[in-house]
């Protein structure tokens, strides 16, 4: 494996994601193909990874994806075409192991059966057939059958897929025949035509992969990209921000003042091939060099919890970007697989934890949009899937200036527990270091408004609700061998208190009714922190307390407005808000990519009406 400290830093100027090329505005023909990439820097081997890009534009193919820019309220469609295939039209296999004893997408049709789990064997060769993907707008208001569900995923339209495979997943089952007729979605061999409303709050929102139980090693492998839509009502006359037009009337597109970071955690092999263990044997905090323990107790392949040595930028390891001494924008996505982000900007990218910043944040939205008001903050706290919309201001800082955006987050699970004191805190001279800020003189006049005042649109609340969802997060044994706690899982909580975790294939247990308001209690039973995610909407966090009892807090500043995405503390009830406005079947899972794929997921029913 690669020594992460032999790779050098802040020698890439930082890729910047520019606008996915669409036919006009509304249409997209977008491809996910396997291409090679210099994430490492020069000098050092490229990798073979996975990402999106235009068909018929060969440049724009890249990981993480370009930016889909969209408008709120102008409907968009995108084809999304599974292109895992070689020239010659033959399947491509997985670039990490798969683990066949998960529930997964399984496309074989012969001895498991496309509907029924795999049967557990303790020597499963990794899966090398064709590679199921399925596409989802995180964050996205989108109808069911464009939402991208685990079981909706499709393989390549490659020639030489064996006959007994199902090339589609059991989702499409409930749609059969139907497909034409609704809302223009189509399915066809090897790609799906989603369309995206874009009915909502203007956000950051992103797109990834989400294959049923593979969804840690397809995103890891490259398939995510931002997804932003401006606009509306609800969104800042352009001028106030710093960026482009990016206002309710203006254009729109890629600018140098107002940057979509994708921030991730990798590890490389020797050969700059990205590495993913393909053993239990290898777990977070072993370096992948070290020797693979052959794992007797529990599923060879799987691990709970996938933690790289590398930090990548808009895939790039530790990019530098040159600022001028002004405001920028920065949207932040963290698309690790587990690992949560303390991100700070220090003035040395060394210092002893925790360091004292250099300069603030000034957060003004999060996953579903602006937040109530501007809140000045020394670090930002991003579990996966988390968005963070930041104002810095560089404004006064001398040209030359290095500043550092770095990491105080662990290198292992999140327990909620304060910095440095009781986890591990992130390598400082690895994982604790993210990117580089490099001060330049100043070019143009800076005209947006200084963050401190500026006024965000106001947000309409959802009305009071009495109708409490109690759900629980559990750790359980493995279901295989006994004394491996392997398992997180979703459940129920009964009105005395206790959980019943269920499994994915398990029936659907929640079925709230659409446009009922409900408040959901989230019961962390785990000793981890886990990002929950409930598909199709904006919820508002109403605040923790502990499963014990005592007084609830409020949400943490940077949680106000909607979010889609909420930190469940361990030994913590978390409340949020929902309301569902579309019918149909959804998901709600943990965004630890590798819990969602091994039971962290469930399946979610919004009803019509009340039966
Ligand atoms: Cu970001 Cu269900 O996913
Ligand atoms: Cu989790």
């Amino acid at each position: 494996a690669l020594d992460p400290s032999s790779v050098p830093k802040y020698r890439t100027p930082l890729f910047l994601l520019d606008r996915m090329p669409g036919e006009g505005r509304d249409s997209y023909h977008i491809a996910i193909r396997q291409f090679r990439q210099q994430m490492l820097p020069i000098g050092m081997p490229a990798t073979t990874v996975w990402g999106y890009g235009a068909v018929g534009h060969p440049q724009s193919f890249h990981t993480p994806g370009l930016t889909i820019e969209a408008r709120v309220d102008r409907p968009i469609s995108v084809t999304w075409v599974n292109d895992l295939v070689t020239s010659r039209g033959f399947y491509l296999p997985h670039l990490c192991a798969v683990d066949p004893t998960l529930h997964w997408a399984n496309p074989p049709g012969g001895s498991a059966g496309r509907d029924s789990r795999p049967t557990f064997s303790t020597t499963p060769g990794p899966y090398t057939g064709p590679v199921p993907v399925v596409t989802h707008l995180h964050g996205g208001y989108s109808r069911e059958e464009s939402d991208g569900y685990p079981e909706a995923w499709y393989l390549p339209a490659s020639r030489d897929i064996p006959r007994d495979y199902a090339r589609v997943g059991t989702y499409y089952d409930r749609f059969a025949g139907r497909f034409r007729d609704r809302y223009g979605v189509r399915w066809r061999p090897g790609s799906a035509t989603f369309a995206y409303s874009n009915d909502q709050r203007p956000t950051t929102l992103w797109y990834h992969d989400h294959a049923l139980g593979m969804t840690r090693v397809n995103v890891y492998a490259g398939l995510a990209g931002f997804y932003l839509l401006r606009g509306g009502p609800a969104d800042l006359p352009s001028g106030v921000l710093p960026g482009p037009a990016s206002g309710r009337d203006g254009a729109h597109g890629a600018h140098p003042y107002e940057i979509p970071l994708v921030v991730q955690d990798k590890s490389f092999k020797a050969d700059g091939s990205l590495f993913f263990p393909s053993s239990r044997g290898y777990f977070g905090d072993t370096p992948p060099d070290g020797p693979w323990i052959p794992s007797t107790d529990i599923p060879p392949i799987w691990n709970p919890e996938f933690f790289g040595t590398t930090m990548v930028v808009n895939g790039n390891t530790w990019p530098v970007l040159n600022v001028e001494p002004r405001r920028y924008r920065l949207r932040i996505l963290n698309a690790s697989n587990a690992r949560t982000l303390i991100l700070k900007i220090a003035a040395d990218a060394t210092a002893p934890r925790p360091v004292s910043p250099a300069l603030p944040f000034w957060q003004i939205g999060n996953d579903q949009g602006f937040l109530p008001a501007p809140v000045q903050s020394d670090q930002l706290l991003l579990a996966p899937a988390e968005r963070a919309d930041v104002v810095v201001d560089f404004t006064g800082t001398p040209v030359g200036t290095g500043l550092y955006l770095i990491n105080e987050g662990p290198d292992e699970a999140y327990d909620g527990g304060a910095p440095v004191t009781d986890f591990t805190p992130a390598n400082i001279t690895t994982t604790g270091q993210v990117m580089k800020f490099t001060v330049v003189s100043l070019a143009s006049t800076d005209t947006s408004v200084p963050p401190s005042q500026i006024v965000l649109p106001p947000i309409p609340a959802l009305p009071e609700s009495r109708t409490v969802r109690k759900l629980s997060l559990n750790e359980e044994d493995s279901a295989y061998f006994t004394g491996a706690p392997t398992m997180d899982k979703l459940g129920t909580v009964s009105p005395s208190g206790s959980a019943t975790p269920l499994l994915w294939s398990d029936p659907v247990t929640e079925t709230p009714v659409k446009d009922d308001t409900e408040i959901w209690e989230l019961y962390n039973f785990t000793p981890d922190a886990h990002p929950i995610h409930i598909h199709q909407i904006g919820f508002q966090v109403l605040g923790r307390q502990e499963v014990t009892g005592g007084a609830s807090s409020p949400p943490q500043p940077g949680e106000g407005g909607y979010k889609d995405t909420v930190i469940a503390l361990p030994g913590y009830i978390t409340r949020v808000k929902v309301r569902f406005g579309i019918a149909g079947r959804y998901v709600w899972h943990c965004h630890i990519m590798d819990h969602e794929d091994n039971e962290m997921m469930r399946p979610l029913q919004v009803l019509d009406r009340h039966s």
